[in-house]
């Protein structure tokens, strides 16, 4: 998924139908759900999606759609599971896959995602396979992960790739991630993804990080360039090659993560580097001719 910023679809129950046609016309061209009763009403975002096609004059092709697997361990019991639990991995995948096309009112996906790693990385591999195989057969353009936060899984996702002689076969498109300062804005993940191409899509992206939002260089720029201190958060974000979630409920909001896309904050992408580097370049003020000014350690940080 291309898109800069992608509305999310967690915990919004009924409203679900409703808040997915706002954001769509408010302009968000991408939109995360899962297969996950729990979480998500996939089936009320196929229902928005139908509105939006019906009465809107959008097209399948004009929304990115991104869905998820989700393991036993993050479903409740039946009757909301969308598979049998006593059948293999493979085909509980498959029969998820199957519920989120039919809810999604779509003959394809943009993108699928194991919405964590399984609890064996035996199983994970296993799940993995699956997923390439729906890339390979065309019913997915993307393949990727969720909650990994261990590099090793995500090499180990895309070992083998030689001895199959198919470059590329075992790719991971996407990492869906917890971006926040309690997790030191998962750095190791992200140089891995940034590194390779990955696309890195960050959730708890403005809650997860409350020092940088209230941080006086956020206000500065903020109040400098007249935007919203989450403009600022999502645009450093979307600078250091990431791509946010925003699961807003607000028109207004809706707005403002859109537009970050067209905000020019500092002028050049300064490319992030390390830890050390995220920090810094999350946490900076601008100098007068409008260059990016490091002021160093953020949030306790030493
Ligand atoms: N893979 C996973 O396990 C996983 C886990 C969590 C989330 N997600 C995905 O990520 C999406 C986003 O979830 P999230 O946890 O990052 O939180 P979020 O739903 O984006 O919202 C977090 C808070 O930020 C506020 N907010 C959003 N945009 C704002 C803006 N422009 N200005 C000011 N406040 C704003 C929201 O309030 P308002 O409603 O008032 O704007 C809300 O209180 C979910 O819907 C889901 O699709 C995935």
């Amino acid at each position: 998924m291309n898109a800069k910023i992608i509305y999310g679809t967690a915990w919004k129950k009924e409203r679900t139908s409703g808040l997915v046609i706002s954001a769509v016309l408010n302009g968000f061209k991408a939109i995360d759900t899962a297969c996950q009763p729990k979480h998500y009403r996939e089936d009320l975002v196929g229902e928005a999606l139908q509105v939006l096609y019906d009465k809107h004059g959008f097209k399948r092709e004009d929304i990115l759609l991104q869905t998820k697997f989700t393991p036993l361990s993050g479903q409740l019991p039946t009757p909301t599971l969308p598979y049998d639990p006593s059948t293999p991995l493979p085909t509980q995948i498959l029969s998820s896959f199957s519920t989120s096309l039919s809810n999604l009112k779509t003959t394809y996906l943009d993108s699928y995602l194991l919405h964590s790693p399984m609890r064996s990385l035996a199983l994970t591999l296993q799940a993995w396979n699956v997923l390439v195989g729906l890339r390979e057969e065309g019913k997915v353009r993307k393949i990727g992960i969720s909650n990994c936060y261990d590099v090793r899984i995500l090499e180990a996702l895309e070992e083998g790739e030689e001895e199959e002689g198919v470059r590329g076969k075992r790719k991971v498109d996407v990492v869906q991630n917890r971006w926040y300062e309690g997790n030191e804005w998962d750095v190791d993940v992200w140089k891995y993804c940034v590194e390779r191409g990955i696309q890195y899509q960050s959730f708890w992206t403005l809650s997860g990080s409350p020092s940088l939002l209230s941080h006086p260089s956020t206000l500065h720029i903020s109040r400098t360039k007249q935007i919203t201190p989450s403009q600022v958060i999502y645009k450093l974000a979307q600078m250091h090659g990431i791509t946010p979630l925003s699961g807003t409920t607000k028109e207004e909001h809706m707005k403002d993560g859109v537009g970050v896309e067209r905000i020019d904050l500092f002028g050049d992408v300064v490319e992030g580097e390390d830890v050390e580097a995220v920090a810094r370049e999350l946490v900076t003020s601008m100098d007068e001719d409008g260059k990016m000014r490091p002021i160093g350690n953020m949030g306790g940080r030493s």
